[in-house]
């Protein structure tokens, strides 16, 4: 029976750490199974440049056949409907089925409806499964574990999915979590902490994108006082602890998280963050395909 990756609260913490196993074994150069004769279908209802496509790369490497669904171009434009256009591609007989959609939690609706097994690739302020798991492998790979350490997500906290779905893994994964930010981008009952503690205490330094495109807004700042505020650059990343590393789930804002100098600095993993998320949707499509 196909599985489906749809929030990793459904996953028990064995079931994450064998998928970062999975994925760096892959990255060590592993056996990679073949599932050549397979079809997956991705189907993005937003916008997506490293999800999508790496995504896309994890598919062919394991040696599927790939399906890239353009909702302007679909059906959708003649009203129809979410759960009959995925429905659709469940009747051709696909194995794979890689959603992102707006709508929180997405995939209730087809829970049980849907025989392809569905992996989410991000449902609206909610879920994003396989960028919390290429953030934990990037951890691990630079410190060798997760408890003790301490995280600061840093930004537009509230409409990340990105930040939801690492709040609550990495506090149970044994590590310390703080979000930072203006007081408006905080999620009630989360704890908060001033930027300038957050960034000169924690291993993890995870900056976030403001989310205009949800209604996001600086408030009365401008971007250089954002960026001021609550932005790393060349002056205060000196801040950070020695052994600190910066992540971020990209897309980047450059000027306003985060400066040009940062992004490709020693202590930046942002681009290695991307090389993991191929290897992490490898093993989350082998688990969800059963094929070990
Ligand atoms: C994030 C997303 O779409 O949630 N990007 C990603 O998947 N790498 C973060 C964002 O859009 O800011």
């Amino acid at each position: 029976m196909p599985k489906n990756l749809l929030t990793l609260d459904q996953l028990s913490l064995d079931e994450v750490n064998d998928l970062l196993s999975k994925a760096q074994y892959y990255r060590d150069g592993g056996f990679v199974p073949n599932l050549q004769g397979k079809i997956a279908c991705n189907l993005f209802f937003e916008s997506s440049t490293r999800t999508q496509y790496s995504f896309q790369v994890a598919e062919e490497r394991l040696g599927m056949r790939v399906i890239s669904f353009d909702p302007e171009v679909s059906s959708l434009n003649k009203q129809e409907t979410f759960y009959d256009t995925v429905k659709a591609f469940d009747s051709f007989g696909v194995d794979a089925l890689v959603i992102r959609h707006k709508q929180n939690e997405y995939y209730k609706e087809l829970e049980g409806k849907i025989d392809a097994a569905i992996l989410n690739g991000g449902d609206g302020t909610g879920n994003h499964p396989t960028q919390s798991l290429l953030d934990l492998l990037t951890i691990k790979q630079e410190f060798g574990r997760f408890e003790g350490l301490k995280v600061a997500i840093i930004g537009d906290v509230t409409h990340s999915r990105v930040a939801h779905t690492n709040y609550d893994i990495m506090r149970k994964l044994g590590m310390e979590v703080v979000v930072s930010g203006p007081d408006f981008y905080m999620d009630k009952g989360y704890v908060t902490e001033n930027f300038e503690k957050a960034i000169t205490t924690s291993d993890v330094v995870m900056l976030l994108r403001i989310q205009f495109e949800r209604d996001a807004t600086l408030g009365d700042m401008t971007k250089e006082q954002y960026h001021e505020r609550y932005g790393l650059n060349a002056h205060n990343v000196s801040k950070l602890k020695d052994n600190a590393i910066i992540m971020h789930p990209a897309p980047v804002n450059r000027g306003y998280e985060i400066s040009d100098e940062v992004m490709e600095c020693d202590k930046s993993r942002i681009f290695k963050q991307m090389q993991n998320g191929v290897y992490v949707r490898m093993a989350a499509l082998a688990r969800s395909l059963d094929i070990d």
